[in-house]
C-alpha cells in the first residue's frame, strides 16, 4: 500500500490569472524543497490551461472541480471530462457537497461523472460526508457508507482514484471532528470501497477534507486510513498550503 499521502488543493470559485502566482510559489517551493506527498491544485476550469502552462516542470498536479457526464454535444456551460484533460489536468473532483447540495446532484449522477471521467484519463476524487443534522442523529457512517456504495461504479476497480471524506458541517466552519470520529469514518469508508469494488480498493487513498490547516494538518494526517487531504480556504495562499503539505 502506497504511503504517499495526497494534498490536494480546491479553489472552488476563487481565482483569477493574478492568483497564479500563488501556484507559482507553490511550485518553486516544492522545486527548493521536494514534498514527501503528491500536491495537487484544483482551480476553476478557466485557469486550469494557464496554471498548465506556469506549473510546466513542476510537481505539482491540476484538477478540475466537476465534469460533465456526457462526452460532447449541446449542453450549454458544462465541460466534459475530456476538456478538462486537454487543458492539463489530471484529476477531477467530483461530487463535492457543494455540488450536491447546490445543484442537486445524487450519487447516480456522481457515478454518471466518474463514469465519465475515467475513460478520457482524469484520477477521480469522489467526496461524500454527512450533514450535521446526520452526524447529530447518530447518522454520519451510515450516511457515509451509502455513499460510496452509491457513488462508485465498478468500473473503478484497478483504476486510480481518491475518496474524499468532507463532513459538510466541517467545511469553511474552522470545526473539525475529533480523531476518533475522523479514524471511525475512514475506516468505514474503507469497508464500503472493499464492499463495493473488492480487496483491489485497500490502496485508494481515503482523504479527509474540512477545515484542514497548517496547525492542525500533523495530528489529521497521522490518523489511520487518512490518506491525504482536500484543502479549500489554506489552499489559496501558498504559504498555508505549504504548511499542510509539510505535515504530510
Ligand atoms: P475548507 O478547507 O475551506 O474547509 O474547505 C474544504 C473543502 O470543501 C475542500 O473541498
Amino acid at each position: 500500500m502506497s504511503t504517499q499521502k495526497l494534498i490536494a488543493g480546491n479553489w472552488k470559485m476563487n481565482g483569477l490569472a493574478a492568483d497564479l502566482v500563488v501556484a507559482r510559489e507553490l511550485a518553486e517551493a516544492l522545486a527548493r524543497e521536494p514534498a514527501a506527498a503528491r500536491v495537487a491544485l484544483c482551480p476553476a476550469a478557466t485557469l486550469i490551461a494557464q496554471m498548465n502552462w506556469q506549473l510546466k516542470d513542476s510537481a505539482v498536479e491540476i484538477g478540475g472541480q466537476d465534469c460533465s457526464p456526457e462526452t460532447s454535444g449541446a449542453y450549454t456551460g458544462d465541460v466534459s471530462a475530456a476538456m478538462l484533460k486537454d487543458a492539463g489536468a489530471g484529476l477531477v473532483i467530483l461530487g463535492h457537497s457543494e455540488r450536491r447540495a447546490g445543484h442537486g446532484e445524487t450519487d447516480a449522477d456522481v457515478a454518471a461523472k466518474v463514469e465519465a471521467a475515467l475513460p478520457a484519463g482524469l484520477e477521480p476524487i469522489i467526496c461524500v460526508g454527512e450533514t450535521l443534522a446526520e452526524r447529530e442523529a447518530g447518522r454520519a457512517v451510515e450516511v457515509v457508507a451509502g455513499q460510496v456504495m452509491a457513488s462508485l461504479p465498478e468500473s473503478l476497480n484497478g483504476k486510480a482514484f481518491a475518496v474524499a471524506y468532507e463532513p459538510v458541517w466541517a467545511i469553511g466552519t474552522g470545526l473539525t471532528p475529533t480523531l476518533e470520529q475522523i479514524e471511525e469514518v475512514h475506516a468505514a469508508v474503507r469497508a464500503a470501497m472493499v464492499a463495493r469494488l473488492g480487496e483491489g480498493a485497500r490502496t485508494a487513498p481515503i482523504l479527509y477534507g474540512g477545515s484542514v490547516k497548517p496547525n492542525n494538518a500533523a495530528e489529521i494526517l497521522a490518523v489511520p486510513e487518512v490518506g491525504g487531504a482536500l484543502v479549500g480556504g489554506a489552499s489559496l495562499n501558498a504559504a498555508d498550503f505549504l504548511g499542510i503539505i509539510r505535515a504530510a
